[in-house]
């Protein structure tokens, strides 16, 4: 160790018991500094333990916190307009805008439209459309109390994920309402969009049922409910995540 390091060293441990005398919690100095004298004023206010990281700068990224937007949806949907930022516009009918209660507690994000959603311009309105509001409702919710948007607002041909791009060009929007709504919950539906909302690795197996973190909003990953109609054996498991968040905004009034 360089002697300007040893220095610094030996001067944050006397820094740190300085701060532990005064009452501030969670320091540990790995060797004892010479023994301090009892605090000459006491009782001593607690300060927080913040500044204690600030002596060695900030070694952790401070926690992102979403900010609350002051958009609407309507200036929002204005913009992506008749949308050609991407390939996907080309084959579809409809662009597929988030829809639902704009001061909701939960919000559901898919993939991307299928047929029948690129048909009425409405999102999860087929099979797994209805699949998806039927756990809604099991949760003791209506499909109205919630917000349901997806990563992608046009249909990909042959239903295909989206791209890595394509993806990366809709997702803004997306994120501009989640900043609108500031939902407490997002469950995010199968791989595609758990991936988009959150920085990740890992696939939607490992994740699913434990609450990830998007700036501050909790994220539970989950099935898409299209897996689940071809696997519906995995519906236990989704209702077990499920459960999960109805049970925290129960807890969260
Ligand atoms: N699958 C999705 O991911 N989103 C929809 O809107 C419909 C099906
Ligand atoms: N309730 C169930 O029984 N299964 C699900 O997938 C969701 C809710």
């Amino acid at each position: 160790m360089s002697k300007e390091l040893l220095d610094l060293v030996t001067e944050t441990k006397k820094q740190l018991e300085h701060l532990r005398v005064l009452g501030v919690e969670g320091i540990q100095a790995s060797t004892a500094v010479a023994p301090a004298p009892p605090p000459a004023l006491a009782p001593v206010e607690k300060i927080s333990p913040e500044p204690v990281t600030s002596l060695f700068g900030d070694l952790t990224p401070a926690p992102v916190k979403l900010e609350r937007s002051t958009e609407t949806f309507e200036q929002i949907h204005a913009e992506i307009g008749d949308c050609t930022r991407c390939p996907l516009h080309q084959e579809r009918t409809h662009v597929v805008h988030t829809e639902g209660n704009r001061k909701a507690r939960l919000m559901f994000v898919g993939e991307a439209p299928g047929a029948d959603e690129d048909a009425q311009a409405r999102p999860f309105v087929g099979r797994a459309g209805q699949l998806l509001t039927k756990i809604i409702e099991a949760i003791g919710l209506k499909r109205e109390e919630v917000l349901i948007g997806n990563v992608n607002r046009c249909r990909p041909p042959l239903n295909r994920a989206p791209t890595t791009e394509e993806a990366a060009t809709c997702k803004p929007y997306l994120l501009r309402e989640i900043a609108v709504v500031q939902p407490e919950v997002i469950v995010v539906l199968g791989n595609t969009a758990m991936k988009n909302l959150l920085d990740t690795r890992e696939g939607i197996t490992r994740l699913r049922g434990t609450f990830q973190d998007y700036k501050g909003i909790k994220v539970m990953p989950t099935f898409h409910p299209a897996y689940l109609l071809r696997d519906p054996s995995k519906k236990r498991e989704t209702w077990e995540d499920l459960k999960k968040v109805r049970d925290y905004l129960d807890s969260h009034r």
